[in-house]
């Protein structure tokens, strides 16, 4: 195997490295956001993810963070997992919990929640009729960028690295829902 030189670079060419262009401001109106999470070809999570148009990386808001909504229904848990990226969840419309290391944290309309880095969660609509929705905001780019992206879902699988490219055994397929009698859900 051949030795791969690095490069050494003067420090002009470090703090030109570092130049970036500055984002231009952008907007994503709630009646596109909600229309694409419930449209058919809205991912079977019923969860959507808001890209900066000037961005590479298309599921990134600015270049660190991911905002991240998703639809939970009626009676609907998300899987038992954890991931590297922290998670803070303001709750947008429903009521239920999120459940962080064995604790329920109860939320409804305009609550905050924080599931820190690495730690076992799940979300659960605790209505019997009403969409619950989050809307999350994610540092998830900025570990990707590092190929520090890991994900165990569900909880006791051996965690994946999410985002290591053509490799078949590092792909990664998030699971479905399920319902609060651990059935998997009906996705539409
Ligand atoms: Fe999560």
């Amino acid at each position: 195997m051949s030795v791969n030189p690095g490069k050494i670079l003067p420090y002009v060419d470090y703090v030109e490295a570092m130049r970036k262009p500055l984002l231009s401001p952008a907007m994503w109106k709630w009646d596109d956001i909600e229309n694409q999470l419930y449209s058919s070809d809205s991912d079977r999570r019923h969860l959507v993810t808001l890209g900066h148009p000037e961005l590479e990386e298309e599921a990134s808001a600015v270049h660190d963070l991911a905002i991240v909504i998703q639809v939970i229904k009626p009676g609907e848990k998300s899987n038992l997992h954890r991931h590297g990226p922290w998670a803070i969840h303001f709750v947008v419309r429903g009521e239920g919990y999120t459940a962080i290391n064995d604790e329920k944290y109860h939320w409804g309309f305009g609550d905050t929640v924080l599931t820190p880095a690495w730690t076992y969660h799940e979300h659960v609509n605790t209505s019997e009729t009403e969409d619950a929705i989050l809307y999350t905001f994610q540092n998830s780019p900025a570990l990707s960028r590092s190929n520090n992206l890991f994900r165990e879902e569900p909880a006791g699988l051996p965690p994946k690295h999410v985002l290591q490219k053509d490799d078949p055994n590092q792909s990664f397929q998030p699971e479905p829902p399920v319902t609060a009698n651990n059935d998997v859900t009906n996705w539409k």
